[in-house]
């Protein structure tokens, strides 16, 4: 049971259940599998020349040993850990720390957790920041602090890292500086390397090849959660088991293919927006950072040969049962545009019991002796039965448990479901052109040198604006 495979079904985009004018026919799907298994080849052939390198890191033993020896080096010694990080290097830790400690971990005495609290700091707010400050604040020298960034230039990053580096040598001395930091970022150049070589840090490398948003196998989500107590060797092996059956050719066999092809398939009817919906608290973070992968990986304006094309699916995010009461009306009666992706569980790992209490009246007492966790599977099954009532596609990938190797399946599912739709849109997936013109005019108006043209450019624009306020 443990590690058994995870399973996309899909029967609810079918038109046998939604209809012809909104699902898919037998024969629809069968014509597509040509191109999408030409993609899955096409991806194989590109690996053996060094391309889609975080299909290698489940297998990548001396990277694990690398993190283990460093996750050894401070284990036990750290109430807190801080990381700093954005995009691609913190939804990956944020989603591993959600799905496999327990909620309110930081909350625990530390006897009752499996290691330090931990603070993924994805944002520059100064208000959270500022607070994150004041509760570290007594115990400063009990905090780890992790930064990443494989770019080692990113501002909030780089802010963040300037304000905890001199609050560590204002307070505690320089010699807290090696002792409390621990970096992860390229491992043959850029800008953080050059600090962590200039002033001794402890580092990690970001894989050569391997992009943001795909990194969470690596240094970058395993660091953090080795350190939490998550068992990163199995993690490893499920994204390993995955990686085998992504790697098949046969598209019913290949479930990243399989979605890829639904997903494609239904974008090119018009539905362009994919609601993925976890029924478990637990997978909040997984849906958080698949919004990231599917977003920022297959939005693209030119394709492959530079032609203007403006393509991807938006990704969106809900929970189940929150989001029933919350935006389940306008799925089921709005725009029939969305493809729904619901994540369920087969065993949750705990659950609580509905106490049966003497004198409830019946519209409360049919629940009496039941169970949350079958409160929760019952809504998801009845919101897909309204959904699919409505003639709304739905597919469901369900996790057996959720644990270590479900977890690792999962995020190599999406990696290559990504990286073949990317194949079919004959885009680029790994790159994020739109990212880095914000990153360029952020430089600009915080006065970076070598930014003047985007600096006056912005000015521009700036005078343009404030000429119709409410
Ligand atoms: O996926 C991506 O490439 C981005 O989200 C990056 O992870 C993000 O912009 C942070 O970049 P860096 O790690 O270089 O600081």
């Amino acid at each position: 049971m443990a590690d058994a495979p995870l399973q996309l079904e899909y029967d609810n985009v079918l038109s046998a259940a939604v209809g012809p004018a909104h699902g898919l026919s037998a024969a629809e799907i069968k014509r597509s599998e040509g191109q999408v298994k030409a993609a899955v080849a096409r991806i194989e052939r590109e690996r053996k020349s060094g391309r889609h390198r975080y299909r290698d890191l489940p297998h990548d033993a001396e990277m694990l040993k690398l993190v283990r020896a460093t996750v050894r080096r401070y284990a036990g010694k750290f109430e807190n850990l801080v990381v700093l990080g954005i995009g691609g290097s913190a939804l990956g830790n944020i989603a591993l720390q959600t799905a496999l400690n327990p909620a309110c971990h930081n909350l625990r005495p530390s006897k009752d957790r499996r290691g330090p609290r931990l603070f993924v700091m994805d944002n520059v707010d100064p208000v959270q920041f500022a607070n994150l400050l004041e509760v570290i604040g007594t115990g400063l020298r009990k905090t780890l602090f992790n930064v990443i960034s494989k770019s080692g230039e990113t501002a909030e990053t780089a802010a963040q890292f300037l304000i905890v580096r001199d609050l560590l040598a204002k307070k505690l001395g320089k010699k807290a500086l090696t002792r409390q930091m621990v970096v992860t970022t390229d491992p043959e150049g850029g800008t953080m390397r050059d600090i962590v070589e200039a002033e001794g840090y402890d580092a990690l490398p970001v894989p050569p090849g391997v992009g943001g948003r795909f990194s969470v196998l690596s240094a970058v989500g395993l660091f953090s959660a080795g350190m939490c107590g998550i068992n990163i060797a199995r993690l490893l092996a499920g994204a390993a088991l995955m990686n085998e059956r992504v790697s098949r050719r046969a598209v019913k066999k290949n479930p990243a293919a399989m979605l890829a092809l639904l997903l494609h398939a239904f974008y090119v009817r018009g539905k362009r927006l994919h609601v993925m919906m976890p029924y478990s608290h637990q997978l909040t973070g997984l849906a958080d950072w698949y919004r990231q992968l599917w977003a920022e990986s297959l939005g693209k304006r030119e394709d492959l040969d530079g032609q203007p094309v403006s393509l991807g699916a938006t990704p969106i995010t809900a929970l189940g049962a929150t989001d029933q009461h919350s935006q389940v009306q306008l799925y089921r009666e709005g725009p029939n545009d969305k493809v729904f992706i619901f994540l369920e569980v087969e065993k949750y790992a705990r659950d609580v019991k509905i106490p049966r209490v003497a004198g409830m009246p019946a519209a409360l007492g049919y629940l009496q002796g039941q169970s949350l966790g079958s409160l929760l599977k019952a809504e998801k099954q009845a919101t897909e039965y309204a959904l699919v009532a409505s003639r709304r596609p739905c597919l469901t990938i369900r996790f057996p448990v959720v644990n270590e190797a479900a977890v690792g399946q999962f995020i190599m599912l999406w990696e290559a479901a990504t990286a073949i739709m990317g194949g079919l849109l004959h885009i680029n997936p790994y790159d994020q052109p739109a990212v880095q013109t914000g990153k360029e005019f952020t430089f600009a108006l915080m006065g970076r040198n070598g930014y003047d043209k985007q600096a006056k450019e912005y000015e521009r624009f700036a005078r343009r604006g404030g000429k119709h306020v409410v």
